[in-house]
This record gives structure tokens, C-alpha cells and sequence, in this order.
């Protein structure tokens, strides 16, 4: 197979997180990486063994070598960025959001279309081999028709009132915090597996911590002392680390889901049960290698990953025998792995998540904001 070359923009937790899926391809090079600051970007790419570093993402697009970009900004550039990748004529992978607003996101969705070009967005969970299963048991007709789904997605890092980000930054973040960031991987995963669609909602989104203490400077460089009153800037904050959400799907199933930033222990609790005619389906992705299935007539199942025992759908995406545990790192990896053997023009390559799923993804979080504003329910409009 031959080589395809790729840049990666964005220095910060999830563009390294590329790098590292992309090498374990074995078929992809990543050749340049592009990131604002040059003495960071320039220390990164040494560290990851990268040749080009590049502090504009336009220069990168006139790279002739470079067939694909994945862009791993921040939410508030995702739109310009991916669509100057489209008109450059390169490949575009995306991570969500792949835009702030539905009509960024429609816009990229056309553009796409018209450009003829493979586009995906990084809904990484779908890509658990344990989900792969679910989505299985359920195409099988072995779950039966869905009732409800209910579930939440629970992270801890926001729970001080010293805790800060870009992503409680409206400017930076878009019109959510923990919905956009959180909700859209809940809501994306129960559909995938599902194979319904989220029409309605009714949210209920809070801002624990109104106002919070910024560090002035970079923590990193106050690492090992304590940070006192006068390091600390108040800023005002009125993106959710919260929300409630109930949920209508397309076939009249029910599900409500809560997401959370400030949930004290909880590291990345994305947990969902599905209620079904026959069997009901439960993960906490916390613990990817197992899968509840549970019965009225006969004692609950805990599937444990092992190839032998999975649909064979679901074994294309599980890569070491029963007993290895296989999770977040292995996600990009498999998604990156169907998307770049369209890009080779591989006839049997397997489905990822396009920039379709992506609007999808902002629509429903548009309506989710929308409706708590208003107090009501909302339909997601695509
Ligand atoms: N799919 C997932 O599981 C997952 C996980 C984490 C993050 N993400 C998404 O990835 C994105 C980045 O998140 P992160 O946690 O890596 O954030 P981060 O703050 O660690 O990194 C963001 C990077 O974007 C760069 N950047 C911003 N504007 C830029 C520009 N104009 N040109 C070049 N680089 C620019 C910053 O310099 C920084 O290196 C977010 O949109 C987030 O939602 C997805």
C-alpha cells in the first residue's frame, strides 16, 4: 500500500493523540505539524519525530506532499480551518465540534459534498470494539425495538472554582461547555448504535461556578509551588459545566442524559443503557472491555472484549486476544484506519463518521442550548 502523507494541527492534548493513531496505521507519515506558537510547535515536532513545523495552517495547505489535514484546534477555528483544508483540496479530519454553529456546519457539510473529498469527524467511542458490538447486537434485530436511553457523561476536571479553560471561554468554546464537548459524544454514540435519531430535546443547563479563579500564568510554570490569591484573576463564566437533557428519538423512544464537568471522581464517565423489546445493552466506557446485556428471564451478561466472541462486524476493530484491554487510544485509530483506506481508494474500506454526522452533532446541541433558553422543547433542525 502506498504511503499517505498527512499534517496534524495542534499541539495540545488530542493532536499528539493523532500522531501516535496515525503512526500504528503503518501505511500513513505525518509530515508536518502546524501550531501557533513556533518555540512549542518546534519542541513538539522534535519530541514526536516530526520533519516540517509550520506557525501558519495556509502556508501548510500549499504543501504539495500533504494529501490529508486533521485539525485539532481549538472549537473556535474549526470552521475556517476546515474549510480552508477543502478548498486546498486535501482530505479533511476533523475533531468535534466540527464547527460552533449549525450554519458553519451545513456549510462545511456542502462544501464537502461539492469538493468530493473524504471528510470524517473524530466520534472516537463509536470506535470501542465493544460498541462495534452493541451496534451489532442491535442490527441483529437481538435488542429488539428501543424504548429508552438513558445515560451521562461525567468528568471532574472543572470541579474547583481555581479550574479554568478555554472551553468555558464562549469566544473559544462556542455557545456550550460540557453539552458541546460531552453531549455531542453521548448523543453520537447512542445513535450510532441505535440507528435512531435525536429530534427533541429538552435541556436544562447550569453554570456551577459563576465566576472563577484564572491562573494568571501558566501552572506549568509554577509547578511544585503553591499558588496563592494574587496569582488568580476572577472571570466571569456563563457556559455550562452541567445540564439535564431529555430526549426524543425518531421512533418515539424516550432518554434523558445528564453531562457534567464538576463531578468529583468521575475521570471520563460515559455511560449508556439502551431499554429494548427483547434485552437491554449497558457500557460504562470507563471499563471499555466490557459490555452488560441484561434479561428478565435469565441472569444478566457481562461480555468481556475477546475477538472469538464478538459478531464479526464488531471483530474488525478489536485487535488483541480476551484479557488485553483495548480503549481511548484504539478509537482514533480505527476510525482514521476506515477513513484513510477510502483515501487509498480501498473498495472494501469500512463506514466512519462524516461531516454529516458532525452537523448532526451540532444541531443537536444547538437545540439543547436553544431549549433551556426557552424553557421548552425544541426540535433539532438539521
Ligand atoms: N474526540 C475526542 O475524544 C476529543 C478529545 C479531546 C479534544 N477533542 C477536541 O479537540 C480539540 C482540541 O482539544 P485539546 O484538548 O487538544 O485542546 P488543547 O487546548 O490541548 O489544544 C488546542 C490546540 O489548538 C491550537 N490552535 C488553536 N488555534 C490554532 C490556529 N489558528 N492554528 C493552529 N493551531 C491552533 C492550540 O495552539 C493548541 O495547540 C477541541 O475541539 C476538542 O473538542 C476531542
Amino acid at each position: 500500500m502506498r504511503t499517505i502523507k498527512t499534517a496534524v494541527i495542534g499541539t495540545g492534548f488530542i493532536g499528539p493523540a493523532h500522531v501516535e493513531a496515525l503512526r500504528r496505521l503503518g501505511f500513513v507519515e505525518v509530515v508536518a505539524l502546524v501550531g501557533r506558537d513556533k518555540a512549542r510547535t518546534e519542541g513538539k515536532a522534535a519530541e514526536l519525530s516530526i520533519a516540517k513545523v509550520y506557525t501558519d495552517y495556509r502556508k501548510m495547505l500549499k504543501d504539495p506532499e500533504i494529501e490529508v489535514v486533521h485539525n485539532c484546534s481549538t472549537n473556535n477555528v474549526h470552521f475556517p480551518i476546515n474549510t480552508a483544508i477543502l478548498k486546498a483540496g486535501k482530505h479533511c479530519i476533523s475533531e468535534k465540534p466540527l464547527a460552533t454553529t449549525t450554519v458553519q456546519s451545513r456549510a462545511l457539510v456542502k462544501l464537502a459534498q461539492k469538493a468530493g473529498l473524504v471528510n470524517a469527524v473524530n466520534f472516537n467511542y463509536r470506535f470501542y470494539p465493544l460498541s462495534q458490538q452493541a451496534k451489532a447486537i442491535v442490527d441483529a434485530g437481538e435488542m429488539g425495538e428501543l424504548y429508552a436511553a438513558t445515560g451521562c457523561y461525567l468528568q471532574d476536571w472543572l470541579c474547583w472554582e481555581t479550574d479554568y479553560s478555554w472551553r468555558l471561554n464562549r469566544r473559544i468554546s462556542g455557545a456550550s461547555s460540557a453539552v458541546a464537548d460531552l453531549g455531542s459524544h453521548w448523543c453520537d454514540l447512542v445513535q450510532f448504535i441505535t440507528g435512531r435519531r435525536i429530534v427533541n430535546v429538552l435541556g436544562d443547563l447550569r453554570t456551577t461556578f459563576k465566576v472563577r479563579k484564572r491562573p494568571k500564568v501558566s501552572t506549568a510554570a509554577f509547578a511544585g509551588h503553591e499558588l496563592t490569591a494574587k496569582d488568580y484573576e476572577q472571570v466571569k463564566v456563563t457556559l455550562d459545566d452541567w445540564a439535564d437533557v431529555l430526549v426524543r428519538f425518531d421512533n418515539g423512544a424516550r432518554g434523558s442524559f445528564s453531562v457534567s464537568q464538576v463531578s468529583h471522581g468521575r475521570k471520563n464517565h460515559l455511560h449508556y443503557e439502551l431499554d429494548g423489546s427483547k434485552c437491554a445493552l449497558g457500557a460504562d466506557l470507563e471499563r471499555p472491555n466490557e459490555l452488560w446485556v441484561g434479561h428478565r428471564e435469565r441472569a444478566n451478561e457481562v461480555l468481556i472484549k475477546d475477538p472469538s466472541l464478538l459478531a464479526e462486524e464488531a471483530r474488525a476493530y478489536a485487535h488483541y486476544p480476551g484479557g488485553h484491554p483495548e480503549g481511548y487510544p484504539d478509537g482514533p485509530k480505527n476510525l482514521f484506519r476506515n477513513a484513510y483506506l477510502k483515501i487509498a481508494g480501498n473498495k472494501a474500506a469500512l463506514p466512519f463518521p462524516t461531516f454529516e454526522d458532525g452537523h448532526r452533532a451540532v444541531a443537536i446541541v444547538e437545540a439543547i442550548v436553544a431549549s433551556s433558553k426557552a424553557g421548552k422543547w425544541t426540535k433539532v433542525k438539521v
